[in-house]
């Protein structure tokens, strides 16, 4: 956010982040937007990366307690929303931000990837939402009516981003189960929705060979440029607030006008430059 002025929006509500890493990672900065706006929070990530992350850090910052997690796992996602029951009661918000493809990180391509890695991919990134609803609402009741979810998407689910490889195909069925539970849950005044971020310079985003190409392209297409993952915070704090009480099932791109941005000027004229010179040159 441009200032470290808060609105109040979330005076009185408790909510629960998953992955936050380090400084970088958006979830990081939506604990901090959440916590500027008077929430109260609990953080989670998987065991192995309390080890290779900072989230003590981020925990004493904003006195919020850690309850680790891998999301893969039908019992630690049990036993991690009964221990958020305990430590802070019944809660309003949580933030999904979970994302990994053992393929991407080994570098397989696409055409030739190991099938465990792939369920691997969609368990960790896509199905791990279906869990942590399941295990919030149906097995513990942990999550309050009029409550809000987010889970972080990229618009690989909707075109393909070859570089996205596997993942492309994670965040089509994360945005699906948003979708399908969020119908579920609107009786109860749940919201689930998706926000489709731009590339973000985060951990998991400089892991994709690609990625400064992918980052530039949006740059340049994207009539607003890349937001920040400070302004990702920012939406993610409106829309566990009570102003946004009737948007659900929503798939909400967050991308400064990239996704329906045909062509900008800018690339417009980096290719006339382009032609000359290759014309000019022959
Ligand atoms: N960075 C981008 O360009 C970008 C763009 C759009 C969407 N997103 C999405 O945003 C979300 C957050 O990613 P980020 O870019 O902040 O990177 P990040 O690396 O900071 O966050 C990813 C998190 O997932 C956690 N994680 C991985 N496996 C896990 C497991 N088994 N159990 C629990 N946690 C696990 C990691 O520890 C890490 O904290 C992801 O869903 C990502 O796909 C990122």
């Amino acid at each position: 956010m441009s200032s470290n002025v808060g609105y109040g929006l979330l005076k009185g509500k408790k909510g629960l982040i998953f992955g936050a890493l380090d400084d970088r990672s958006i979830a990081w900065r939506v604990a901090l937007a959440c916590h500027r706006e008077g929430a109260e929070m609990a953080l989670t990530n998987a065991p192995i990366a309390m080890r290779l992350g900072k989230l003590e850090e981020l925990s004493e910052q904003i006195g919020a307690p850690i309850i680790p997690c891998d999301v893969a796992d039908d019992a630690d996602v049990d036993k991690l929303m009964k221990e958020v029951l305990a430590k802070l009661g019944k809660i309003d918000f949580i933030l999904h931000a979970v994302g990994m493809s053992p393929n991407i990180r080994k570098k397989l391509p696409y055409e030739s990837i190991d099938y465990k890695f792939l369920s691997q991919t969609l368990d960790i990134s896509a199905i791990s939402l279906h869990r942590v609803l399941h295990y919030a609402t149906q097995a513990n009741d942990v999550l309050n009516d009029g409550g809000s979810v987010v889970a972080l998407t990229y618009i690989g689910a909707q075109r393909i981003f070859s570089k996205y490889s596997d993942m492309n195909d994670a965040k089509a069925l994360l945005e699906s189960i948003a979708r399908n539970y969020g119908s579920r849950l609107a009786g109860r005044g749940i919201r689930v929705n998706s926000v489709s971020q731009a590339p973000t310079k985060t951990s998991a985003g400089s892991g994709i060979r690609g990625f400064d190409s992918m980052f530039t392209f949006a740059e340049k297409l994207a009539p607003m440029g890349n937001p920040t993952a400070d302004d990702c915070a920012d939406y993610c704090v409106s829309l566990f607030s009570d102003l946004t009480r009737k948007v659900t099932m929503q798939n909400l791109f967050h991308d400064g006008g990239f996704s329906t941005n045909g062509i900008s000027e800018e690339m417009m004229n980096d290719l006339v430059e382009l032609y000359a010179s290759k014309e000019g040159a022959e």
